[in-house]
């Protein structure tokens, strides 16, 4: 703690700062004294609504029940687009950077609104109706989020699924919410390189018979498969369709979406958020997170099939009629100034990505970053996972020039927003802590009793009272809602986060306490590895943790028993880890597989994982207590072949 640097906030900003220290603390203490007279504020503030609410909140996090502003009129839609057209409708909305360095797009608040609406109304004339789901599948074009808000136009519930997915993935989640149509796109591209996702869609609809209606965008004329009963072109069901398409009154408590995350167990949840609520928290964090100001460019490097880009590129930043730039590439592709070549090429103002890009850029060195100006930055944000400082004081030193405020953001799928966040004109930065709640964000530290503690402490991470973008149930299993979240401290709302609070009250996020891996900012449950692994006839049982792994964060090592009579192979390990990019994607695939004649067991059975972590980290020596094993000599065996990496 001794070495930790506090950084103030800069002079240059804090002179145009849109919220001070004082600020913060009384607004602050106004958001958790009268926490319905603040959010009813906000909710004016922020939002156009056809009819007021009549009651502003009803919880019970006994029984998981969180309603704000129930009876309130609304439409998400309206609200990102239709109420900036008589200000600002020939205003850039969106600024689209292709793959290709040499292609761009903008479209205007006007231009957005009309797309919209035709899409709006190609949906309806393919059946689609207020409150059914609709699946997104695609590449970080501007179509991807022209669909995301005609969906919500017309009091549709999409369910994006991120494009990297693999069919099977992709199958899984269109079933689970009951999808009948699919939008997606022929090829998508990054780094150069070509993504089937039409021919992806296609294998995950051989078991999707409801799927009526599939929209494919013609992003690279690539050659696709066609079903000329289900399957149309984006363009050709827009061209003749109108552009006057009335935005849906909804409920604030209607669904607007179902994002799918990870958990510790079996399959992704579908979390759903509602439209007031949501919309609400998404745009007031993205004003004083990201301390907007009209006319700021604005960048989010997150890709629309997360719920950073759901946020922060989708609802928060149309909401509040900002620019907001889509980019389709990668961070090194052509080469590993493209980030920094792309902020002087559009003068991005603030710029929000996550930890992992910023270490793979700083292994490249200065040279790529100090080859461009970025004096247009003025801010700077992290989300994903907690920052190293050392990746930290480089984002801040290099690419910021120690000009740029860093907000470090925590918060997750199931938050809706931003929780935890440095406000960049009020709170000093202390690199690799989150430090304050946002506004009406009451979090607490519980000890393993859960009991909330006092002061400086380290526990497990509850929010002890409801905010307006918090999830409202998992899609269709609202029990595992309340088994997931209220079950483990009863009364509050559990991350699933460890986390430490200083002397100084600043928050530090110490990492996931349960068993899911945070691999390049990506969630991912170890038993969903393990499922994968397991189909393979040769893989008797698979047990999976996470390491610490120099850009990813977290790296996902495997331990493989084999069946009786199969020996251990190089192919086999190739076989694996393919069979793991086939069932969930790429960003699942095994960083290591050791293969493990037996793995370590409690006499009841259970696979101790603690230990299975020490000798992934190499931490030989901090084993632990191994007397409880059923047969100690296991850990032995596994130290020995520990795997080289
Ligand atoms: C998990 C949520 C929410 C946006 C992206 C990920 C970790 C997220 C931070 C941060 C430390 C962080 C947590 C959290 N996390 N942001 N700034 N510092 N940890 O969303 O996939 O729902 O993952 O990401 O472990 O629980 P997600």
């Amino acid at each position: 703690m001794s070495d930790i640097r506090i950084h103030p906030v800069p002079d240059g900003f804090a002179a145009n700062a849109l919220i001070d220290a004082d600020q913060y603390k009384a607004m602050y203490q106004r958001s958790v004294e009268d926490p319905e007279g603040f959010w009813s504020e906000q909710a004016e503030q922020f939002l156009t609504w056809f009819s007021p609410w009549d009651k502003t909140l009803e919880w019970d996090y006994h029984k998981a029940h969180i309603r704000w502003f129930e009876g309130g009129r609304l439409n998400a839609c309206y609200n990102c687009l239709d109420r900036h057209l008589e200000s600002r409708g020939e205003q850039t909305a969106l600024i689209w950077e292709g793959d290709d360095p040499n292609i761009d797009k903008t479209l205007t608040y006007r231009e957005l609104h009309a797309a919209v609406c035709r899409f709006a109304n190609a949906l309806k004339s393919r059946g689609v109706k207020k409150g059914d789901r609709v699946c997104i599948y695609m590449p970080m074009i501007p179509e991807a989020c022209i669909a995301m808000l005609a969906c919500a136009r017309i009091g549709a519930v999409h369910s994006v699924v991120f494009g990297g997915f693999s069919p099977e993935s992709l199958k899984d989640r269109i079933l689970d919410s009951d999808c009948r149509v699919l939008i997606t796109a022929d090829e998508g591209v990054r780094g150069g390189r070509q993504v089937p996702l039409k021919a992806n869609a296609d294998k995950a609809l051989q078991s999707c018979p409801d799927v009526h209606t599939v929209f494919t965008v013609k992003r690279t004329g690539g050659e696709v498969e066609w079903n000329p009963n289900r399957d149309v072109w984006y363009h050709e069901e827009v061209a003749e369709a109108s552009t006057d398409c009335p935005a849906e009154e909804m409920d604030a408590e209607d669904p607007l979406f179902i994002l799918y995350t990870s958990g510790s167990t079996g399959k992704p949840k579908g979390v759903l958020h509602t439209t007031g609520g949501y919309l609400l928290f998404a745009a007031i964090t993205h004003k004083y997170t990201f301390d907007y100001h009209d006319g700021d460019v604005y960048w989010c490097t997150a890709d629309v099939g997360w719920i950073t880009g759901h946020s922060y590129i989708v609802y928060g930043p149309l909401a509040n009629g900002a620019i907001s730039l889509v980019f389709e590439g990668v961070p090194t592709w052509p080469d590993a100034s493209r980030f920094w070549q792309v902020v002087d090429k559009h003068q991005v103002n603030t710029f929000y990505t996550a930890p992992t890009a910023i270490r793979a850029l700083m292994r490249e060195g200065e040279a790529p970053v100090k080859q461009t100006t970025r004096s247009s930055l003025k801010l700077l944000g992290t989300v994903g996972e907690p920052i190293n400082p050392e990746a930290w004081e480089w984002y801040y030193r290099v690419v910021g020039d120690e000009r740029c405020p860093i907000v470090d953001t925590w918060w997750q799928t199931e938050t809706g927003g931003h929780m935890i966040t440095s406000l960049p004109g009020a709170i000093p930065m202390k690199p690799g802590s989150a430090t304050r709640p946002f506004f009406g964000v009451v979090p607490g530290i519980v000890d393993n009793e859960g009991k909330l503690m006092e002061g400086e402490c380290e526990g497990s991470l509850v929010i002890t009272r409801p905010w307006p973008g918090q999830m409202r149930t998992v899609y269709g299993d609202h029990q595992r809602f309340i088994d997931t979240y209220f079950k483990a401290f009863p009364g509050y709302y559990f991350s699933g986060d460890g986390a430490r609070r200083d002397a100084d009250g600043d928050y530090w996020i110490t990492g996931r306490v349960d068993d899911v891996l945070n691999v390049s900012g990506h969630r991912l449950g170890t038993a969903e590895v393990e499922s994968a692994l397991v189909l393979h006839k040769a893989v008797a049982e698979a047990a999976v943790v996470g390491y610490p792994h120099d850009v990813k964060g977290q790296g996902i090592y495997a331990y493989v028993t084999l069946v009786k009579d199969i020996d251990p192979s190089d192919e086999l390990r190739q076989e694996l880890v393919d069979l793991v990019r086939e069932e969930i994607g790429p960003i699942a695939k095994p960083d290591v597989i050791q293969w493990a004649p037996a793995l370590p067991k409690t006499r009841s059975g259970k696979i101790m994982r603690r230990i299975l972590r020490k000798i992934a980290a190499n931490e030989l020596d901090s084993l632990g207590d191994t007397s409880t094993l059923a047969d100690p000599g296991v850990v032995g065996e596994l130290t020995e072949n520990r795997a080289n990496r």
